[in-house]
C-alpha cells in the first residue's frame, strides 16, 4: 500500500488540483491580456475603494496588491505614501503595470495564490489587497490562502478583500464565494472582521452580468 495517510493524500491532490486550476486561469488571462489592460485601468481605484476607505492605513505602510492586474490600485496606494508590493502571475499584466507605473517606486512579483511562497520571504506586511482574485480559488484553496495571508501580515495588520458573486469568463474559470463561509474561515486564522458591505458592480459589463461585490476588512490578531 502506502502512499501516506488519507490527509495527507488529500492535501497533495487539492494542490495538484489548485496548481493545474491556476494554469488554466493565468493562460486565460495572459490570452485576453491585451483587451483587458486598458478596462483595468480605466477603473477609478477611489471609487472601487469606496466601501474600505476610511479603513486603509494613513501612515505610509507596507502593502501587498495580490493579484494586482495592471497594478491601477498598486500605483494608487504608491502615490498615497506607501511601498507596495504588487503581486502578479500574469506576465502581461505585470509588464503592463511595470510600464504604465514606471515612475513610481513599485515592486514587481510573479507569485499567486494559495501559497504566496515568494511573497512571504518579503514580508510582514501592514496590509494586503485582494480586489476581485477570490473568486478564483475554490473553496479548499480559499482555506489555504486565508492562512497564507496570516502568513505575510504582522499582527494588527489589515486584509481586505472584494469577494465577487456572479458569473465570470470561460477562459477563467470563478468559484463560487460563500461570504458566511469565508468570515468564518479567518475568525479560525484569528482574523477579526470589521467589515462586510455589499455592493454592486462599477464596471458596466459586470453590472449587466448581475455580478454583485463583498468588500471585507479583516485584522490580524
Ligand atoms: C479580475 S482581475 C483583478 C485585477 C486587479 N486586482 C484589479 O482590480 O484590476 C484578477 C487578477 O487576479 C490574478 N490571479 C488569478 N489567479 C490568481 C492567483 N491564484 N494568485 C494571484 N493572482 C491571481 C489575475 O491574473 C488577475 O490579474
Amino acid at each position: 500500500m502506502g502512499g501516506g495517510s488519507g490527509e495527507g493524500r488529500h492535501r497533495a491532490w487539492n494542490d495538484h488540483k489548485q496548481r493545474g486550476m491556476t494554469h488554466t486561469i493565468v493562460r486565460g488571462y495572459a490570452a485576453a491580456a491585451e483587451a483587458l489592460i486598458g478596462p483595468y485601468e480605466a477603473v477609478a481605484t477611489a471609487e472601487v475603494l469606496a466601501p474600505v476607505i476610511d479603513l486603509l492605513p494613513v501612515e505610509p505602510s507596507r502593502i501587498a496588491d495580490i493579484g494586482a492586474g495592471t497594478g491601477r490600485d498598486a500605483a494608487w496606494l504608491a502615490e498615497e505614501g506607501h511601498r507596495v508590493t504588487a503581486v502578479e502571475p500574469v506576465a502581461p499584466f505585470r509588464l503592463a503595470g511595470q510600464k504604465l507605473h514606471r515612475r513610481l517606486s513599485i515592486d514587481w512579483l510573479d507569485d499567486r495564490l494559495p501559497d504566496l511562497g515568494t511573497l512571504r520571504t518579503r514580508g510582514p506586511f501592514d496590509m494586503a489587497l485582494l480586489n476581485g482574485v477570490w473568486q478564483h480559488l475554490d473553496s479548499d484553496a480559499q482555506e489555504d490562502a486565508m492562512r497564507s495571508l496570516v502568513g505575510i501580515l504582522r499582527p494588527g495588520g489589515l486584509a481586505v478583500l472584494s469577494l465577487r458573486h456572479g458569473p465570470g469568463a470561460a477562459d477563467r474559470p470563478v468559484f463560487p464565494i460563500d461570504t458566511h463561509e469565508t468570515l468564518k474561515n479567518a475568525e479560525a486564522e484569528g482574523f477579526a472582521v470589521l467589515r462586510a458591505e455589499e455592493r454592486g458592480s462599477i464596471q458596466s459589463v459586470n453590472r449587466a452580468a448581475g455580478v454583485t461585490w463583498t468588500w471585507v476588512a479583516l485584522l490580524r490578531g
